[in-house]
């Protein structure tokens, strides 16, 4: 398989009969309390990818993650831009060791790496996204360039100072605590080098004390397997708690066109082009993985999956209609020398 079509979602991830106790496993994580979700943190990232990988690679592609996007750009340009925005900013080049913390089915990765020259590798929990990105890899003839490992990003297997250059896109959200994580990839990276990435955060239009805007802040968490949300502030104070000297951060969420915020393509207007991550088009979706389950040509379970992915993504687009939360807090930090 290499892009999955509708009849593969979560035929290779999973066998059929697992998935109906990964999602019971999920929901009951996020039944709980923050403390929950935190404690249970590998659980809770592992059943969600193994659950979501083959949709998002169906209805997004192999960058699992947003972008600002400027007036008159593709889609797909601007996912492309914003990768190689922090390749830019981390000044990556041939000879350079890279890593990529959480690096998905490794979309960004060998983007990056192809863009840059640079040697990345990607580390991920998650061991169907690791076979995938794998695939892709050897498909996309960069396997000299990019490597994969598995491993947990909060204690990693690698000695301290090994790498020139660190960058997270859209992963350390899935994070039990930002200040262990940021204090791990401090320790791995060498004295002077640059950490860049972008960080889903809540804004500082986010009122706690209203019930919209928490229910919005518990549908993003529970529709993309977060233990919690941080603020912006929050963030850039784990950073430097973990020793890093701040460089440059802002959120590049209102650097979009007003027509073209970064939540678009999951809003509901109409597109041909990314018709499958629209409103209508994971409509349609739900409704073929529906009829594939009755007629037992899809997992049991299916369905609740791409019904839950549609309701997280409802609340990503209120998040962002109300401007309380941003997917891209960008952040740029430096170990000092
Ligand atoms: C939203 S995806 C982004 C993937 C990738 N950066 C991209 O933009 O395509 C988040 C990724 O972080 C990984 N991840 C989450 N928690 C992790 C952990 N504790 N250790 C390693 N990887 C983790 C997930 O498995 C997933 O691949």
């Amino acid at each position: 398989m290499h892009q999955p079509g509708i009849t593969d979602l979560i035929q290779d991830s999973l066998p059929p009969q697992a998935v109906k106790g990964a999602l019971d496993e999920y929901a009951s994580f996020h039944a709980g309390t923050v403390e929950t979700r935190k404690t249970n943190y590998t659980r809770m990232v592992n059943d969600y990818y193994d659950l979501v990988t083959d949709f998002y690679e169906f209805g997004w592609g192999q960058s699992f993650h947003f972008a600002p996007r400027h007036r008159g750009e593709k889609f797909d340009a601007s996912i492309a831009r914003h990768e190689f925005f922090l390749a830019s900013v981390l000044g990556l080049r041939p000879g350079m060791n890279v890593l990529d913390v959480g690096c998905g089915v490794g979309g960004p990765l060998r983007a990056i790496a192809r863009f840059s020259g640079a040697h990345i590798a990607g580390v991920n929990n998650n061991a169907y996204q690791i076979k995938r990105a794998k695939e892709h890899t050897e498909h996309a003839g960069l396997t000299g360039l990019c490597e994969y490992f598995k491993a947990d990003f909060m204690q990693l297997p690698v000695a301290a100072g090994t790498y020139d250059a660190v960058y997270a896109i859209e992963a350390t959200c899935h994070a039990p605590d930002k200040l262990k994580l940021f204090t791990e990839l401090h320790r791995v990276m060498k004295p002077g080098t640059h950490f860049a990435g972008y960080e889903w955060c809540l804004t500082d239009r986010y009122d706690p004390k209203s019930a919209d805007h928490r229910a919005i802040k518990k549908g993003i968490e529970e529709g993309d397997a977060l233990p919690d949300i941080w603020t912006m502030p929050d963030v850039v104070d784990a950073l430097t708690g973990a020793g890093f000297e701040m460089v440059d951060s802002r959120d590049l969420a209102p650097e979009s066109d007003p027509e073209t915020p970064w939540y678009l393509p999951i809003a509901g207007k109409w597109s041909i082009a990314g018709f499958r991550h629209t409103e209508a088009g994971r409509w349609l979706t739900n409704q073929a993985v529906r009829v594939m389950e009755f007629a037992r040509l899809s997992p049991k379970g299916g369905t609740a999956v791409s019904t839950m992915l549609n309701a997280g993504a409802t609340a990503l687009v209120r998040g962002g209609q109300t401007g309380i939360f941003t997917p891209m807090f960008f952040f740029h930090v430096r170990k000092p020398a």
